[in-house]
């Protein structure tokens, strides 16, 4: 149990956009692919756009479901993270 609470900071300080992308998966398919109703995220945005996107969500200015509560879980650096896990290079 130690060991694993002593894990948890180190994902968020290395920003891990393999691990992070492991909480979208259930909805947005393994690779972010999509269906289902749930929008593909896979290669569909460059980076840039990415961050926008789920930094709109997070403050509530882009209309959601569900997308508003999840954003709101990561800091800037892991939605950075995130975007070079799932979106196009520039
Ligand atoms: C509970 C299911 C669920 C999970 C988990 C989830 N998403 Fe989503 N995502 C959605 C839905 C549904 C939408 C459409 C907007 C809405 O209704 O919230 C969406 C929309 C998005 C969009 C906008 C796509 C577009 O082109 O408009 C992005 C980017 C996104 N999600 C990223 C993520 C990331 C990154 C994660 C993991 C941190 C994640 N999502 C986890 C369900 C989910």
């Amino acid at each position: 149990m130690v060991l694993l609470l002593a894990g948890s900071p180190a994902i968020a300080e290395t920003a891990d956009g393999a691990l992070l992308a492991g909480a979208c998966q259930g909805c947005h398919g393994v690779s972010g692919e999509g269906g289902h109703g749930i929008p593909s995220i896979r290669q569909m945005h460059d980076r840039q756009q990415f961050v926008a996107l789920m930094r709109a969500f997070r403050a509530n200015e882009r209309p959601n479901t569900v997308m508003g509560r999840i954003s709101r879980g990561y800091t800037d650096a892991e939605i950075a993270a995130l975007a070079a896990h799932f979106a196009k290079p520039q």
